[in-house]
């Protein structure tokens, strides 16, 4: 394989036609974002972890309201063809603008010192631990100036967001969350990225329908509950990293 496959996306595929249903939910959630960007403007910020919810909006953003902001919250554990992607969409839509943040160094320093570099497989403690200073921090960071942040969070995806709603005040972080995509089934958001010939994670292709860290995600088998990958040794009602509560 070429260089240029890793770089470049084949940006020269067109999008093929859409069902009406289909493109009737994508034109309201391009009215979600345009609305978001018209209320938010720079105090709006969209969190992207270049997961397939994300790939989405990341398209969508791009062609429609590019001035929304973005972060990619690295927490120097994540895949590589997560990484991979993340270049192959600035240099496809360069009118995008991704901050990444990185954990804070002395205070990762410390942590692995003290407990390992693998500690979230020893207890829940530490898992939400490394979580803690590894997206928590980080996350904090982003978000310091903003008055509302955009996730790619849907209600299908676990028991711990079946009650999410598209525009929520999140009074962990203080500030408004807004989810275009809540009320999207996982076959509506592949039907659209496939549709729209967006570029996502290569690592969709390989039986992991979500993805966060490497260590702490896994492929599924067809038909498994879609999150079961991630932080597989621990109970369902436990799955979030402290992002979203
Ligand atoms: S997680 O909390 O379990 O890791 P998940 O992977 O389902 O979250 O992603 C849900 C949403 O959280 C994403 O659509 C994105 O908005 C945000 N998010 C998760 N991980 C990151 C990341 N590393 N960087 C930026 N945003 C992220
Ligand atoms: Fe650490 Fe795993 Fe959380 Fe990533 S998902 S921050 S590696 S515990």
């Amino acid at each position: 394989m070429s260089l240029d496959a890793f770089l470049e996306p084949d940006a020269k595929q067109e999008a093929e036609p859409l069902d009406a249903a289909l493109q009737a939910k994508l034109d309201e959630v391009i009215a979600r974002l345009q609305q978001a960007w018209q209320e938010y403007g720079e105090t709006l910020t969209f969190a992207n972890s270049l997961g397939a919810e994300d790939a989405l909006l990341t398209g969508l953003i791009a062609q429609h309201q590019p001035e929304i902001a973005q972060f990619v919250l690295d927490t120097g554990r994540l895949p590589e063809p997560t990484l991979t992607l993340l270049d192959q969409v600035r240099s496809r839509w360069p009118q995008i603008n991704i901050q990444v943040f990185y954990p804070d160094a002395s205070k990762l320093q410390d942590f692995v010192n003290r407990e390992g570099v693998n500690a979230f497989y020893r207890s829940q403690e530490l898992r939400k631990a490394c979580c803690g200073v590894r997206k928590v921090e980080p996350l904090q960071r982003a978000l310091a100036d903003k008055k509302a942040w955009m996730t790619g969070l849907r209600r299908e995806q676990s028991v711990t967001r079946d009650q999410l709603e598209y525009s929520q005040w999140d009074a962990g972080n203080g500030l408004q969350k807004l989810s275009p995509l809540y009320d999207w089934s996982e076959a509506e958001l592949w039907q659209a990225i496939k549709a729209l010939k967006l570029p996502y994670n290569a690592l969709h292709d390989q039986g992991y329908p979500s993805i966060g860290c490497a260590p702490c995600t896994r492929a599924v088998q067809p038909g498994d509950d879609p999150r079961s990958g991630r932080w597989w040794w621990e109970n369902p009602e436990t799955r979030e990293c402290g992002l979203h509560k």
